[in-house]
């Protein structure tokens, strides 16, 4: 049997990017920064100092990107809305000129056969809302809901699948507990306060595209990871189950309906900022679930490390990409059954998975990337055997299509399909690429 069979016939082959990560045209046609754009261009942030600014110039290319995800057979194309181009202000204005430019985008995506899954929120908050205390704020989910809504009136008539955030643990935890994502602060409150008001974001944004969109799919994407302790000592155990609780539940189970966890809610010692209705908005029922998977997380107790005190630790034997994740394929597999069994989750997609090696274009213009491609093969592998054990794997999205700006690890790390050239901006499709095409050519002839 061929590795990938179980995966259901209708399963959704695609890619996924993020707006401030390839668009670049941070300054045109009303655009205002954003809080990557003020974070990349403080000093020290970023590696080699890159910014956003022109990235993939996919703000003027997209018709050729649009083409080399048709080339490589994908029927889905997960993109993300900026915000800062449509209601760049605080003042809620909209601006016409950026619901343009996603219009011309989704019209493109539709002529070439391609399903447009936006994601409204990938971090670029409007540096003006920041300015005016940002998500530690209630009134940023307000706002977050009202930009929702000015783009599913644009939009609606021609996009049925809508994510609402991607990975609120990123914004939160990095961007407000370790500070090495924008916006780059240190605190614990001002990042439980973020996580919550991310949640409530969502569940208005949730309500506003429900009233929008009649027939609207609508989820979000978690990274999560596997958690396993770096021993049996009893400390180490409660340090995974700690772990568990920061990077998995603490995500899941509001979105399921389930409330916060409590130890966690313990262990933070931060007051939510709950009021009446809140938790039954957050955990409205969603048409599908969001899984990004990179690694797995082995981990010790550390009681010298900040909340919630636990350091990762190397697994046995493990193979690491060029970010030092680790490679863990049967993470995959395992998070897509936990998503199914625990949480009853009834349509999961892959919403990212992938790799960053280092490329090389040879002298005849090709990209050899084999490690990429057997952690592609590998990593779509454990989704099939996810299905075949009865996980409603729904479709998978590989990170990224394009190489493209790695936040703070700037350009050096490439997780591109697609290699580009940032002197020349040409685009060279790598091995990877083009056996995804052959994968994704020969499920669909054996689906039919
Ligand atoms: O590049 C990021 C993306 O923006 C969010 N998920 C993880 C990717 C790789 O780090």
């Amino acid at each position: 049997m061929n590795d990938l069979d179980a995966l259901p016939a209708g399963f959704r082959w695609g890619a996924a990017t993020s707006a401030y990560q390839i668009e670049g045209a941070v300054d045109e046609d009303g655009r205002a920064p954003s809080i990557w754009d003020t974070f990349s261009h403080t000093p020290g942030t970023i590696d080699g100092g890159d910014t956003g600014d022109t990235a993939c110039d996919h703000y003027h290319r997209w018709p050729e990107d649009l083409d080399l995800a048709r080339r490589l057979g994908l029927d889905a194309y997960r993109f993300s809305i900026a915000w800062p181009r449509v209601v760049p202000q605080a003042d809620g204005r909209i601006n016409p000129a950026g619901l343009d430019f996603y219009e011309r985008l989704v019209d493109g995506m539709l002529e070439r056969g391609l399903t447009p899954f936006p994601t409204l929120y990938h971090w670029d908050l409007p540096q003006a809302q920041q300015d005016r205390g940002g998500w530690p704020e209630r009134a940023t989910a307000e706002r977050f809901a009202e930009y929702a809504a000015a783009v599913a009136g644009r939009l609606g008539d021609r996009v049925t699948h809508w994510g609402t955030l991607n990975e609120p643990l990123c914004s939160s935890w990095i961007g407000h507990l370790e500070g090495t994502m924008a916006p780059g602060l240190t605190d614990l409150t001002a990042a439980v306060r973020t996580s919550y008001h991310l949640h409530l974001g969502h569940g208005l944004a949730v309500q506003a595209l429900r009233a929008a969109v009649p027939g609207a799919r609508i989820g979000l994407s978690n990274n999560l990871s596997t958690i396993e302790p770096a021993s049996s000592d009893p400390a180490d155990l409660a340090a995974a189950r700690r772990a568990d609780g920061h990077i998995n539940r603490w995500w899941l189970d509001p979105v399921f309906g389930r409330g916060y966890p409590q130890d966690m809610v313990e262990l933070y010692g931060v007051d939510l900022p709950v009021r009446d209705g809140d938790l039954e908005l957050i955990g409205a029922p969603l048409d599908w679930i969001g899984l990004n998977y990179y690694f797995r997380q082995v981990v010790a107790d550390d009681p010298g490390a900040p909340v919630p005190g636990f350091r990762q630790v190397a697994g046995p034997n493990a193979e690491h990409t060029a970010m030092g994740w680790e490679v863990h394929a049967a993470g995959l597999e395992e998070l897509l059954l936990r998503l199914t069994e625990e949480y009853g989750a009834t349509e999961i997609h892959v919403t990212e998975s992938g790799a960053a090696y280092r490329d090389t274009v040879t002298a005849d213009g090709r990209v050899e990337d084999p490690e990429r491609t057997a952690y592609l093969e590998a990593h779509l592998a454990a989704c099939a055997r996810a299905a075949a054990k009865g996980a409603p794997v729904a479709g998978h999205f590989a990170w990224s299509l394009l190489d493209n700006f790695e936040w703070a690890y700037g350009y050096d790390k490439r997780f591109g399909l697609v290699h580009v050239d940032y002197g020349t901006q040409r685009r060279t499709v790598k091995a990877s690429g083009h056996r995804y095409a052959q994968l994704i050519a020969s499920h669909r002839s054996a689906a039919r």
